[in-house]
């Protein structure tokens, strides 16, 4: 559904994206993480034909978002919800997705239903008379979601949708989405918090000015760092010592410390040395409270990816 080749934008002397490529499937959603100034605003502005590339390839459902006349297209099949919400502060909830609605030649009676539709599922239904201007920013955001679904789009933008909203709203928001792509449209979802995109996202792509990583939110976790086997111990100060070095002995290669009152054994399979890492402590004089295996978060494949891509 959206293509990127070799897409790169300079502002002046500044490069705010360099070189990017990759794929969005149809119904698939795809995160874009990265640090501030990552480009990653500027490259959905991109696919939305609202700024113009300085070379590469973009296209939307086959449209090259570099020709005028598809580019009206790319409008009519998109979303986009950006960081600045703007909207009319005047008119009524209601009244803003109807002008956005008639703007997109949206019809009646489909255009009151789809209102109507949006407005419940986002639970702004009651406040559909009250004038924009008088709501919170969190409001604002999600009346800002609706408008930008109005014309029913196929692939839709989001800009840290979730930047200002509180808890509840959040998780309004993000169960929004996840419907938004069982009903098999494409969505690129741009924020930094990685346990929302963790739940949401089915690829990642993390970008800084260059694309440093994709992947299912799985793959990148274990593309850094090895798993961990983590062994509680019993009154660890006493026995530390003999435990570092009975698990050295039996696994030279694994990175192992303590934290606080466990043993850390990194390893390329934690899960097969656990019997051997058991059995030598244990023969060290250690009593073990508890013992298991934990990978790397997204949190850690994010920062390690980050920082290598310097
Ligand atoms: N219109 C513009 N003119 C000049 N520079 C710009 C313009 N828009 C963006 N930039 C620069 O391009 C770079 C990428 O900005 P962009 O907004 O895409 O980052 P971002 O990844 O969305 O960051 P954030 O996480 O803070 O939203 C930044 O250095 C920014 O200053
Ligand atoms: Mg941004």
């Amino acid at each position: 559904m959206i293509e990127v080749r070799n897409l790169t934008k300079r502002f002046g002397p500044l490069t705010a994206v360099d070189d990017l490529s990759l794929e969005v499937g149809e119904s698939e959603v795809l995160g874009l993480l990265g640090p501030n100034g990552a480009g990653k605003t500027t490259t959905v502005r991109m696919l939305c034909c609202l700024i113009s590339k300085t070379s590469g390839e973009a296209r939307i459902a086959g449209y090259d978002t570099a020709k005028a006349a598809e580019a009206l297209q790319i409008r009519r099949l998109v979303g986009f919800v950006s960081d600045n919400v703007g909207l009319y502060e005047e008119l009524s909830a209601y009244e803003n997705l109807d002008f956005y609605g008639r703007l997109y030649g949206c019809r009646e009676p489909q255009r009151a239903q789809s209102i109507r539709r949006l407005l419940t599922m986002l639970g702004l239904w009651e406040k559909r008379d009250s004038a924009a201007g008088t709501f919170s920013k969190g409001m604002k955001q999600k009346l800002a979601m609706a408008r930008a679904l109005v014309h029913d789009p196929r692939v839709f933008f989001l800009d840290e949708p979730t930047a200002n909203l509180d808890p509840e709203s959040a998780r309004t928001v993000r169960d929004f989405i996840v419907e938004l792509k069982h009903d098999r449209r494409t969505i690129v979802l741009n924020t930094h918090n990685l346990a929302e995109a963790q739940r949401i996202c089915d690829r990642i792509a993390i970008l800084n000015t260059r694309l440093v990583a994709t992947g299912t939110p799985e793959e990148l976790e274990r593309s850094v760092g090895r798993r961990r086997l983590l062994v509680r111990l019993d009154d660890i100060d006493r026995i530390r010592d003999a435990a570092l070095a009975a698990v050295r002995a039996v696994l030279p290669a694994a990175e192992v410390s303590v934290e606080g009152d466990q043993l850390s054994i990194a390893a390329d399979d934690p899960d097969a040395a656990t019997p051997d890492v058991m059995q030598a402590v244990i023969r060290a004089g250690a009593r073990v409270r508890s013992a298991g295996v934990t990978g790397a978060s997204l949190e850690d494949a994010y920062l390690n990816l980050v920082g290598r891509g310097r």
